[in-house]
């Protein structure tokens, strides 16, 4: 009967102090309306206050709460150890969050738990410590973020077996390719009177055509490796890659008596030979998409640049080719996706996916400015520094 009196003076001490800042009937407005529970309770534990909030949280009405202690809102299975917690609060009062890097949960009158984020503000009565639990659901965000890690998982064994899928198919179907161009071009040598001139056409067309087929398997392998078999990030001058790429380019350089402008290439965290597969896609697009009249000239150059605090490795690769209309920006760099004519320029569309799918696992991104007839330039950009990540260890299939 004392303690009952003494807690209901402590609530009107409480009351009072905070009506001296606050009207009592706005801080009651704020306590009835808040969309955590709220709970105060005594040094000893008892529960002196409760809002609305608390009362549908936990089920008890706002009288029964005023017959629990603290624990009681507790699991059984936590409740052993949560009088020292309380004590260890007491002993040095100051506002913060329960459970530290610790998952919480709390207890219905019904026997059932739910996950809670739990703040404690110490308030100081002359009558004695008191302290506010702040209390927050959190049971769909639990369930919200579990779905989004089911879902990342499952997107991810679904990638990892397409790209296993697409590199065994495409293996598998070089071998059989090769035995069609050797019997075709066997038959071509040794039949060539018996085919006649129509014949040896039709095969002609078919061994053109099963060429082709190898140079996009071959292409299309080279796309779906890009993330199974990563070398790792080192920190390398990218002067290194564009220096390989170009001798890889040699003969298409001299046979284009092409000039190349080598200005200051930037040291980044990269996969190398990622980085010579994109400079030679990058240096042989602007060769091959040449204008007739003009002597082909590339330029490439990097800087070192900030966004939002994180240096960026800004490499541009520039040409005065035919260039594109920039509506099919996004086009280009879609797999099989080409806006020029096959028969004028070679190719299977394959080399910008390869790019950006490179681009895409250092954490960058790759864009190109354009207009018809004015050349073209591709813009690369890369952390300067590679974040430790998951997808970083090598994924087999
Ligand atoms: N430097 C460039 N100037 C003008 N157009 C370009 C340039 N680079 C790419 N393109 C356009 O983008 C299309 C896609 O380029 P991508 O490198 O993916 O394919 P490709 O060069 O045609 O074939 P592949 O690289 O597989 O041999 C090209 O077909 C071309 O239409
Ligand atoms: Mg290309």
């Amino acid at each position: 009967m004392e303690d009952t009196e003494q807690l209901q003076a402590q609530v009107r001490e409480l009351e009072a102090r905070l009506a001296e800042r606050v009207d009592a009937d706005s801080f009651r407005r704020v306590v009835e309306s808040a969309p955590y529970g709220m709970v105060v309770s005594d040094a000893a534990g008892h529960i002196v206050l409760v809002n609305p909030k608390a009362v549908e949280m936990f089920g008890h009405s706002a009288g029964e709460f005023l017959e629990l202690r603290i624990e009681d809102l507790v699991p059984p299975r936590f409740r052993p150890g949560h009088d020292g917690l309380r004590r260890g609060f007491h002993g040095h009062p100051e506002p913060r969050s329960m459970g530290a890097g610790r998952d919480l949960f709390a207890y219905r009158r019904d026997g059932t738990e739910f996950p809670v984020e739990i703040a404690l503000t110490p308030l100081n009565l002359s009558s004695g410590p008191l302290v506010l639990s702040s209390i927050i659901d959190i049971t769909r965000r639990k369930r919200d973020e579990e779905e989004l890690v089911r879902y990342a998982r499952k997107l991810e064994r679904s990638n990892a077996e397409l790209e296993s899928f697409a590199s065994i198919a495409s293996h598998d179907l070089q071998e059989p390719l090769r035995k069609i161009r050797m019997m075709g071009e066997r038959l071509a040598a040794l039949c060539e009177e018996e085919l006649g001139e129509q014949g040896l056409d039709y095969l002609g067309r078919m061994i053109r055509a099963s060429g082709n087929m190898h140079r996009l398997i071959r292409d299309l392998l080279a796309f779906s490796r890009v993330g199974m078999r990563p070398e790792g990030f080192q920190k390398l001058s990218l002067a290194g890659p564009v220096q390989d790429a170009l001798s890889t380019l040699e003969l298409l350089i001299e046979d284009n008596r092409a000039e190349i402008v080598l200005g200051d290439l930037p040291v980044a965290e990269v996969d190398e030979s990622q980085m010579r597969q994109l400079f030679q896609n990058l240096i042989g697009n602007a060769l091959k998409f040449r204008r007739e009249s003009e002597t082909p000239r590339v330029e490439i150059h990097g800087t070192i640049d900030e966004f939002e605090g994180i240096p960026i490795v800004r490499v541009e690769v520039r040409d005065n080719g035919i260039g594109f209309d920039e509506q099919y920006h996004d086009r280009i760099f879609q797999l099989f996706q080409r806006l020029h004519g096959k028969a004028e320029f070679g190719g299977t569309g394959i080399g910008l996916a390869i790019c950006k799918k490179i681009i895409e696992r250092h954490d960058g991104r790759i864009y190109a400015r354009s207009r018809p007839g004015e050349g073209a330039t591709f813009i690369v950009e890369l952390p300067l520094h590679q974040k430790p990540s998951a997808e970083k260890t090598p994924r087999e299939p």
